[in-house]
């Protein structure tokens, strides 16, 4: 038998990220004006080495470039281009047309206090134009994945990455017939899992268990629904999925649980190996994540990761990343005095899951200084764990973390409009002041009826 051990989130970690996709990370220190651009493209490599000459020869230098599929079906790809320039974004928007006319472009500079900081979804619609922002999917397997040789796998794959691209916020997930095969797979993974579960999962991981079987359909025999699973969810801590088809960078997954919505891949495994997965799927998803976004406390941390990613800097993403991997992936805590597990990915995996409470594993306190220089593993067992005493806990010392973050604003997520706040005016201070000042007043107000 293979490794149980996977890539088990649906980001990237950074040394893989920078391998495979394409994105120029060059640091500038100079004074130039910063801006953000969309240009979308027909003719994908004559215009973008014509854009590239234009920088060139103008002092242009790209501080960030990433492409996307264009939503516009004119257009075969959108470039979003981060650049720092002496010249104004006007005269640049006005000059590349004239080189190349077929090009469309769109200024998306995000300025805040003056600052141009990163491209970030401000409501959850916005999470639309992510989905598209795929590395790898179906289609794509790479030559050691065990469905590569599998045409039928591929094809497959491919129907669930259009379920994904096509999907919208706000629209049901469609619901998916898995085949029989596909159902034999989930219950080969179920049924090993939960002859471990009572003695190696956290207790808030079993508590949900019976909710979830249900109100969600979970069964052995049943592979549950992800529009079954969102609406649960919501009811519960207000989190959400929506379908994905593949990874997303660390920046855009940890985006969306700023909005509390997870990102979740709805094919499975292939089934030669049901022990071994090279990405994450939908038996990680269902059986390692979703009991704890179920989980007031647990959901909670996950948003504060999410939200200190809103506008941090590609390496303090990478350090927010880390940590989201080695608490929400690879996690442990202590309950009655014994080390229990968290992570979805030991939670999805029954070797790791073994494996990380033996005295083979090196388990250390969580501590985000240090647990964000430590390096993800994705094809061995971690080389080492990091436990918590509790997610508040775990929560508190991620908000202290999050503070020794540098951006210009703070930002919150009011979850009656569904968007990111940015408090950068007194003004919108003090709004949001007077609304926590009115449920302060409903707390006390309860409090004295409870007297
Ligand atoms: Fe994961």
């Amino acid at each position: 038998m293979s490794s149980s051990v996977f890539e088990c989130c649906n980001f990237l970690p950074y040394s893989l990220f920078l391998k495979r996709f394409r994105t120029i990370f060059i640091r500038n220190m100079s004074s130039k004006e910063c801006a953000s651009v969309i240009a979308s493209l027909e003719d994908v490599n004559k215009n973008l080495t014509q854009i590239l000459n234009y920088f060139q020869k103008n002092d242009i230098d790209i501080s960030h470039l990433e492409t996307r599929n264009s939503k516009n079906k004119s257009f075969k790809k959108d470039i979003l281009l981060s650049i720092e320039t002496p010249k104004k974004l006007d005269s640049i928007v006005k000059d590349i047309q004239k080189v190349c006319p077929n090009v469309e472009i769109q200024d998306v500079s995000n300025v805040i206090n003056g600052n141009e900081t990163v491209w970030f979804p401000r409501k959850i619609s916005d999470l639309d134009n992510i989905t598209r922002k795929v590395l790898m999917y179906g289609s794509e397997l790479d030559a050691d994945h065990p469905g590569f040789k599998d045409e039928a796998y591929r094809k497959r794959r491919l129907m669930f990455a259009d379920i994904a691209f096509n999907y919208k916020h706000g629209i049901p997930i469609p619901r998916v017939e898995y085949t029989e095969t596909e159902t034999k797979t989930w219950k080969t993974i179920y049924k090993e899992l939960h002859k471990i579960y009572p003695t190696h999962a956290c207790k808030e991981y079993l508590e949900n268990w019976p909710l979830l079987e249900k109100e969600c359909g979970y069964s052995e025999n049943n592979i549950p629904q992800l529009e079954d699973v969102s609406n649960f969810l919501k009811t519960r801590t207000g989190f959400s999925v929506r379908p994905v088809a593949g990874y997303l960078t660390p920046r855009d997954f940890l985006s969306g649980l700023a909005f509390r919505v997870f990102h979740c891949t709805q094919y499975i495994r292939h089934s030669t190996d049901p022990f071994y997965t090279p990405e994450p799927d939908c038996c990680h998803e269902l059986l390692g994540h979703v009991p704890l976004f179920a989980n007031k406390e647990f959901a909670q941390f996950s948003q504060e990761i999410g939200l200190a990613s809103i506008g941090a800097s590609d390496e303090e993403v990478q350090k927010l990343a880390t940590c989201y991997f080695f608490t929400v992936e690879f996690g442990l805590c202590k309950q009655n005095g014994k080390l229990r597990v968290y992570g979805a990915g030991l939670l999805s995996s029954i070797g790791e899951l073994k494996h990380a409470l033996t005295d083979k594993a090196v388990i250390k306190e969580f501590e985000p200084e240090i647990t964000a220089k430590q390096e993800p593993l994705v094809t061995t067992f971690q080389d080492c764990y990091f436990y918590s005493n509790s997610f508040e806990d775990a929560k508190e010392k991620l908000r202290k973390f999050a503070k020794t973050i540098k951006r210009p604003f703070e930002v919150r997520y009011d979850p009656v409009t569904q968007s990111l706040e940015i408090l950068d005016d007194p003004t919108k201070v003090s709004m949001v002041l007077e609304s926590v000042q009115i449920e302060i007043n409903t707390l006390m107000q309860a409090l004295l009826k409870m007297q």
